[in-house]
């Protein structure tokens, strides 16, 4: 069935004059696709109330702990192609935040530990940060966080200290920065609102690839949101949120003699910053 031209062209006219000039070009696309998406899939009347009363219940679900709109938004692919959309050139790929960030990490020593050792297999993650041309930049920060072995993040899990598993590291003077944290698990996305309804719907299950977060910032430098993910997880192809990007898959490598003894796997992973416009 093709759009009705005529109707869709008349409500583009009514909004037509939108003085926000970016507002009127959102709405005038949004517009164009739902009425489009209306026509090509016949939406019924019964289908288009289940669509609203599914929103209704992401609402209802939602409250100062639960974001079930974001998580919407990161099950279809919405997050990741915002991010896509974002991304600078050159510099390290930006993936989702995911709803366990916590601002406020205690700085830590270059090296130090972030966790505990009933958090999992000790990894050394050791890199470089640079600009999209390959040079170095010193004083850059890493807010970086991840999940225990349990396969809880800190905020989660009562038996956790706080701020366990997260630290902010900030790189030397020929950018390297070097933390010890964990070899990370995978982890279920929760299911038990209406997003879970969604992912059953559709058959596909709800487990993320096992990562690390990291927030990279330097002065005059976009910051960048962005994850390591262990290329071993059986998880990268099928993330329940479509955050994997192949450049930013990393291998959890075992220890080799010259390695640090306090360690059983080594991550060498470097970041690109590109300047602020
Ligand atoms: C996370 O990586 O922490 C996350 C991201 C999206 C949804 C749920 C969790
Ligand atoms: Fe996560």
């Amino acid at each position: 069935m093709a759009a009705d031209e005529n109707l869709t062209e008349d409500v583009l006219q009514a909004y037509a004059d939108t003085p926000d000039p970016r507002l009127r070009e959102l709405l005038a696309a949004l517009i164009r696709h739902v009425h489009a998406f209306a026509a090509e899939t016949g939406l019924t009347h019964e289908e288009w109330m289940a669509a609203l009363e599914f929103l209704t219940a992401v609402g209802h679900k939602c409250d100062e702990q639960r974001q079930e709109f974001v998580l919407l938004s990161d099950v279809l692919g919405l997050s990741a192609q915002v991010d896509k959309v974002n991304a600078a050139r050159g510099a390290t790929e930006p993936t989702v935040l995911g709803p366990f960030y916590l601002p406020g990490a205690p700085h830590r020593a270059m090296g130090a530990r972030i966790g505990r050792a009933e958090d999992g297999p000790a990894t050394l993650f050791r890199g470089r940060v640079t600009d999209t041309e390959g040079q170095p930049i010193g004083g850059a920060t890493l807010d970086v966080w991840q999940n225990s072995g349990n396969m809880l993040y800190d905020v989660q899990d009562p038996a956790q200290p706080r701020f366990n598993l997260r630290g902010v590291f900030t790189t030397g003077p020929d950018g390297g920065f070097a933390f010890r944290g964990v070899r990370p698990v995978s982890y279920p996305i929760p299911v038990d609102g209406p997003v879970g309804d969604l992912l059953r719907a559709a058959a596909r299950h709800n487990w993320r690839a096992a990562h690390v977060h990291v927030i990279l910032s330097a002065p005059g430098y976009q910051p960048v949101t962005t994850h390591i993910f262990d290329a071993a997880n059986e998880y990268l192809r099928s993330d329940a949120v479509f955050g994997v990007r192949d450049s930013l898959i990393r291998e959890f490598r075992p220890v080799a003699a010259s390695d640090p003894a306090d360690v059983q796997f080594v991550v060498d992973v470097d970041f690109a910053l590109a300047r602020v416009r």
